[in-house]
């Protein structure tokens, strides 16, 4: 059976910062099902798909195919087999995603792919909903949360680093936002598993938070 590690949080928690760098030292794959979620957004944009129209969005995901593969350790999404990954962190994508993400039929398809994927590797899987739902029985889940102040602020400090101007008051409402919307959906919402380990970063450094999860896995080998 492989092992896997389920990492769940809202929006800017350091999930996938910390999932690559846990992956990294423990020779793990580390899946971003973030990004699938991203790739099925961008195809409905591409289709004109009328995101306030749950049947449309469930009529035209079913004619998206993704796909996941690596290249360098860096996971690639294949949209019916090109790569998207430059197109996976715009603003608009991203919101959508937060929107389409919420569909029963865009979620069915996603996680049996996730599934797979776990069925014979041992990986490290980050999301919304993998501890709950995609991999329930994960030997370790972790739920990562920080203030939405604290979450904020690291947006901030990476679009300001990048020279994009943008307003800190602005994103954390944003932010407040989207983890309503991911956290009071019908289909498989935002919540701690019950035995997972609750980890708030907000006052930890990135190496902190990865040595204690690599404790955590590493006791249950
Ligand atoms: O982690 P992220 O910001 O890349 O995720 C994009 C959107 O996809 C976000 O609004 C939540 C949703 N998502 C989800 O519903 N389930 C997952 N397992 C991963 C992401």
């Amino acid at each position: 059976m492989s092992f896997c590690i389920a990492v769940d949080g809202p929006a800017g928690a350091g999930k996938s910062t910390i999932a690559k760098k846990v992956a990294g030292k423990m020779n793990l794959v580390y899946v971003d099902t973030g990004a699938m979620y991203r790739a099925m957004a961008y195809y409905l944009i591409t289709q004109h798909t009328d995101l306030d129209n749950p049947e449309a969005i469930s009529a035209n995901c079913r004619k998206a195919q993704i796909r996941i593969a690596y290249e360098n350790g860096e996971q690639i999404v294949l949209l019916n087999g090109e790569n998207v990954n430059p197109y996976l962190r715009i603003e608009e994508v991203g919101k959508a995603a937060s929107v389409t993400s919420a569909n029963g039929s865009v979620r069915v398809r996603l996680v049996e792919l996730q599934q797979q994927m776990a069925e014979h590797t041992d990986l490290i899987m980050d999301g919304r909903d993998i501890g709950t739902c995609v991999l329930p029985k994960a030997q370790l889940k972790i739920y990562l949360t920080a203030s939405s102040r604290v979450r904020a602020l690291r947006r901030y400090n990476e679009l300001t680093a990048k020279g994009e101007a943008c307003d800190l008051d602005v994103i954390e409402a944003d932010i407040i936002d989207r983890d309503y919307r991911d956290m009071n959906r019908e289909i498989s919402p935002l919540k701690q598993a019950e035995d997972a380990v609750l980890i708030d970063t907000s006052d930890m450094t990135i190496e902190e938070v990865v040595e204690y999860i690599i404790s955590l896995a590493e006791a249950r080998k």
